[in-house]
């Protein structure tokens, strides 16, 4: 497919430990099957890590060698585009997602390509006020489609379950889901719903990662009741690492 050049200005990285977690998670994905090829990146409540996980999964997949994409479909209230400084290498302006569920841009016109490997990108430039109605468009599931025809993996990141119906719309269209959830942060309750949201949305949940663990609290174990939710992969904790905000 053709598209533009995209620069990064600020270099998605991570803390050693991260890494390691985020690459067993990938290695996970790949054992899910070939059907499983568009996976939403979903959190319960904002600010889990949604946008860290899926953008390092996405990264570390390209550089595996897949051909991959990453979609933001979170057009209510994305900050990848300017947290990553993001830029067409030719300085044209750049158009997203909204602009072409809008019908205001191609899907050439937004299809950034990146020099990680085979990975591509479809940023979100502009956020709008009600994307819910963009989520119930043909061209999106279409979008969905042709992405998973062309790329091995279309990782979507997505708003949180809880807020709206976006995700479950977006969970409808989708061949798995992987859960962020914040450790010792988010409710269980909250949790078993998020769950149960991507039941009703018929989307299998492929893992849940257990995100900004703080491992001087006692990591991995103290979190392990996580694992009697079944039907996935397993738990991944990723140290808080050097957070930015
Ligand atoms: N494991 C981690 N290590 C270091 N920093 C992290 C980690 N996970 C998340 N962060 C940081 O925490 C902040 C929130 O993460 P992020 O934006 O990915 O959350 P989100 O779930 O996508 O939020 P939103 O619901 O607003 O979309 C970001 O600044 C991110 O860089
Ligand atoms: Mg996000």
């Amino acid at each position: 497919m053709k598209g533009h050049m995209m620069e990064f200005g600020l270099t998605p990285q991570l803390p050693y430990s991260v890494q390691e977690a985020v690459n067993r998670l990938r290695i996970n994905i790949s054992f899910a099957g070939s059907d499983v090829r568009k996976i939403m990146v979903i959190s319960s409540e904002p600010n889990e890590g949604k946008s860290f996980i899926a953008i390092n999964l996405w990264n570390q997949m390209a550089e595996a060698g897949e051909k991959t994409i990453f979609l933001d479909a979170d057009m209510r209230n994305s900050n990848i585009f300017r947290k990553y400084q993001l830029s067409r290498t030719d300085g044209e302006e750049m158009m997203g997602t909204s602009h072409f569920l809008a019908g205001n841009a191609k899907l050439d016109d937004v299809l950034m390509h990146t020099k990680y490997g085979h990975g591509d990108f479809i940023p979100n430039v502009e956020n709008v006020v009600n994307p819910s109605m963009l989520l119930e468009t043909e061209l999106f599931s279409t979008l969905l489609d042709t992405l998973a025809e062309e790329y091995r993996y279309v990782f979507i990141d997505a708003p949180p379950l809880g807020l709206v119906s976006d995700a479950e719309r977006i969970g409808n269209l989708c061949d798995g889901a992987i859960l962020c959830v914040r450790s010792g942060v988010t409710p269980k309750a909250i949790v078993r719903e998020s769950v149960r949201q991507l039941n009703r949305a018929g989307c299998p949940l492929l893992g849940i990662v257990l995100n900004r663990v703080d491992e001087s609290k006692g990591g991995y174990g103290k979190y392990g009741r996580y694992g009697k939710y079944g039907s996935y992969y397993g738990g991944y904790y990723y140290g808080d690492g050097n957070k930015d905000d």
